[in-house]
């Protein structure tokens, strides 16, 4: 059966704008999260804390964790690869993090520089420092159902990677369908794999638009126990390491689906479209919501 309640981590400030060509003003990107965060959104990825050398488009992590007002019942993830990451988004005030790896070896080496078992090890420091400090650390895993360098990945290596994610201590597991390429049998072939190792309950989907198939891959998930996704107002996103990738699923199409289905999200799906309608404005594109352009256009 389906979950009753859906958790929703908005990731269009963090992987939405980490893609977009131009550089958004760090006060557009602070008006921006504010505005979601009154959107009945629990959880809003901020920014990373990687290379601004890599990303220049996250260099200004800092002003921007700084510059957000933290609503109560929200809570602002953010980004780190490495430590010298989470010591700087401590410094910033960040009180949740999340490590991000992959199940190709090809992405680990172009997003990160490092192999999947040299992030490992990275990742087990930043958890463990996070775990100190009380702070909770999620977990990516790229490429989950396919890879921009090496094609077909296979459910064992996803879940393989999933499991030490899980095992050092992440608390929640998103599996990302990085360049949108899966399909809802891939979808249920991976989870089936991963669910073996890792209980629903901690799963994430995170899912790219790529090829038209991220709703009904999260419509397969939701049937399959999880109860946890990841969307971008707007449709915004992409990952600057996997060309040719299109945006997240948009949050207004997530939100119009899961009202369908009676599931309940907290969130008010008008206020997300006047959020998704200011950055749109901002950054001057027009939306990849489907349900925006219907709203909008009726
Ligand atoms: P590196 O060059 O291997 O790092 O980069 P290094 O440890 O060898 O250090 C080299 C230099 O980088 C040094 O500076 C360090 O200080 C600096 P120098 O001494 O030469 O002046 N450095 C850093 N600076 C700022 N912040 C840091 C940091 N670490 C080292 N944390 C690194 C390794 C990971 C930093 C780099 O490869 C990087 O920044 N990569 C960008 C990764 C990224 O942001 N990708 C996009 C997000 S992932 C994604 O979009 C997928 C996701 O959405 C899920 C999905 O869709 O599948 C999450
Ligand atoms: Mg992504």
């Amino acid at each position: 059966g389906l979950p009753e309640f859906v958790k929703i981590v908005e990731v269009g400030p963090r992987d939405g704008l980490q893609n977009e060509k131009v550089i958004v003003p760090t006060d557009i990107k602070i008006e921006f999260i504010n505005r979601l965060s009154q959107t009945g959104l629990s959880v809003i990825e901020v920014t990373s804390f990687v290379s601004s050398r890599w990303v220049p488009q996250m260099a200004d992590h800092t002003e921007v964790m700084k510059g957000i007002h933290q609503y109560p019942g929200v809570r602002y993830p953010v980004l780190t690869p490495n430590l010298q990451g989470f010591h700087r988004a401590v410094a910033a005030g960040a009180t949740e993090i999340s490590v991000f790896g992959a199940a190709s070896e090809s992405f680990s080496k172009k997003n990160i520089n490092c192999s999947i078992e040299e992030s490992m090890g990275k990742f087990e420091e930043v958890v463990k420092s996070a775990r100190h400090m009380n702070i909770p650390a999620r977990g990516y895993v790229s490429c989950a159902l396919g890879c921009p360098y090496e094609g077909n990945i296979t459910p064992q290596k996803v879940t393989e990677v999933s499991k030490r994610l899980y095992g050092m201590g992440c608390y929640e597991i998103s599996l990302g369908d990085t360049i949108g390429v899966g399909t809802p049998g891939s979808m249920k072939r991976m989870l089936e794999s991963v669910m073996k190792e890792v209980p629903p309950g901690a799963l994430a989907v995170h899912c790219h638009d790529t090829y038209g198939q991220a709703l009904a891959n999260i419509l397969t998930a939701l049937q399959m126990g999880i109860n946890v996704v990841d969307s971008a107002v707007s449709g915004l996103g992409g990952c600057p390491y996997a060309k040719g990738a299109s945006g997240n699923v948009a949050t207004e199409d997530l939100i119009y689906m899961l009202n369908g289905l009676g599931l309940n999200t907290g969130v008010n799906l008008y206020k997300v479209m006047e959020a998704g309608d200011f950055i749109c404005k901002a950054v001057n594109k027009t939306t990849n919501s489907k349900v925006a352009q219907a709203s909008f256009n009726a």
